[in-house]
């Protein structure tokens, strides 16, 4: 497949443009052809706004998909299943589980799918498909799946739980990646990150039988990463020698500096409206 394909941010924490609003959030538009793909909804209805400002009819998108069940990922779902009424959904079955969060000390406060987006997937159900396992949405765009934990210091990222009390914690085994082939390799949209960028790749790379990483967009959940995790993350990107990291929503400033100084020439911090073409 040798089309070249249009990611545009529709929504992310940032925005340097005027027209465009930003949100706690991320929402990446992937056009090839005729064909368009949502990767992921935002954390309200704003995503569309953005949409409608940038030119994009999300009505006709083919396919939306959920990197994972937050809040922050979802929130323009219910708006989107009744606009982009043909468009299959791809998501985690472990998306759906309720799940909460809190910041050091503070109260446990519900993080997951609003009850809004939950009924919009159980409405549409005759076109939701559930992702445990790998799943082409079409032809060369492929979504991960279940993500295996084998790197020592990635770590979901947060102090996430799956009941109120904060008993059980939550790994986030719903976070998965988009990836689709170009002729020199592999580019990959990260959600949050939430098993791990380098996990990830490792993952992909099973999947694709190795083939080199072209491009890596996204959040990469670094925000409160460890030093170790910090500098192994970008040890292992150096190591796969991208052409392009475009950090998104959770990377974190001071992982933002660190990748600029890593891929001086070739990294870029997105916003909402970036575009590129792969
Ligand atoms: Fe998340
Ligand atoms: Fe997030």
């Amino acid at each position: 497949m040798t089309d070249t394909i249009q990611i545009t941010v529709l929504m992310d924490n940032q925005v340097h443009r005027q027209g465009l609003v930003a949100e706690h959030g991320l929402a990446l538009h992937v056009a090839r052809g005729s064909h368009s793909i949502l990767f992921d909804a935002g954390q309200t209805d704003l995503v569309l706004h953005n949409a409608r400002r940038l030119g994009l009819a999300l009505n006709r998108l083919d396919a939306i998909v959920l990197s994972h069940g937050h809040y922050d990922h979802s929130g323009a779902l219910s708006e989107l299943c009744k606009q982009a009424n043909n468009a299959r959904i791809f998501l985690h079955p472990k998306a759906l589980c309720p799940r909460f969060s809190a910041k050091t000390d503070g109260p446990l406060r519900s993080i997951g799918l609003s009850p809004a987006s939950i009924e919009a997937i159980e409405t549409a159900r005759d076109r939701v498909v559930f992702t445990p396992q790998p799943v082409a949405i079409e032809e060369g765009i492929r979504v991960t799946g279940t993500i295996p934990r084998v790197t020592p210091s990635e770590d979901p990222g947060g102090r996430f739980f799956l009941d109120p009390e904060g008993r059980q914690p939550d790994l986030v085994e719903d976070d998965q990646a988009l990836f689709f082939d170009t002729p020199d390799g592999v580019v990959v949209l990260l959600g949050c990150a939430h098993a791990g960028a380098v996990n990830t790749l490792l993952h992909i790379e099973q999947l694709t039988a190795g083939r080199p990483l072209v491009a890596i967009l996204g959040g990469l959940h670094l925000l409160h990463a460890s030093g170790n995790r910090l500098e192994s993350t970008l040890q292992a990107l150096q190591a796969r020698n991208p052409r392009l990291v475009v950090a998104l929503h959770c990377t974190g400033w001071q992982a933002m500096m660190r990748l600029q100084q890593a891929f001086p020439e070739r990294f870029a911090v997105g916003s909402v409206g970036s575009r590129f073409a792969l």
